[in-house]
């Protein structure tokens, strides 16, 4: 069975509660629950995984090597700042699209700049939880070679 990584980044646990008129009102446990059901309705497992560390970051990048066939990843503020998880994805070598509940080019500058985005498959931004969903079919579409 195919299988995909969903992966947090930092502050993304205080999902429901953070900013809900930035990031909506539904949970961290709610998406998940969510892509793993629509993961299933399509024959593929789905794991996640939240850390508000870098270093766990990358170390699931890492293990995902050995099961992952990509990876759907909201990398939260590590997405303008860490040289280290763009090196992981491009070390790896995984197949990973980039994903943000909020319009990140549509706030502060700061947010327009991400590091990741040139080793991802893409990036899919500001339309809330479901910006997972359309990761999940960006990802299996790309893999399938559609
Ligand atoms: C975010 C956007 C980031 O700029 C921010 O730091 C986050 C969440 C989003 O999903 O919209 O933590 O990745």
């Amino acid at each position: 069975m195919t299988a995909i990584l969903l992966l947090h980044g930092p502050n993304l646990n205080l999902l429901g509660t953070r900013e809900p008129s930035v990031y909506g009102a539904v949970t961290l446990e709610e998406i998940n629950a969510r892509m793993i059901t629509a993961g299933a309705e399509r024959g593929v497992e789905v794991r996640a995984f939240q850390s508000n560390h870098e270093g766990a970051l990358v170390d699931a990048l890492h293990e995902a090597r050995q099961w992952a066939a990509g990876v759907v990843f909201n990398p939260g503020a590590y997405t303008h700042t860490s040289i280290a998880l763009r090196d992981a994805i491009a070390g790896t070598g995984l197949k990973v699209i980039e994903v943000h509940l909020s319009n990140v080019h549509a706030r502060e500058e700061f947010r327009h700049k991400s590091m990741l985005a040139p080793v991802c498959v893409g990036q899919i931004s500001g339309f809330g939880w479901r910006s997972y969903l359309l990761g999940l079919e960006a990802i299996l579409g790309y893999l399938n070679g559609g």
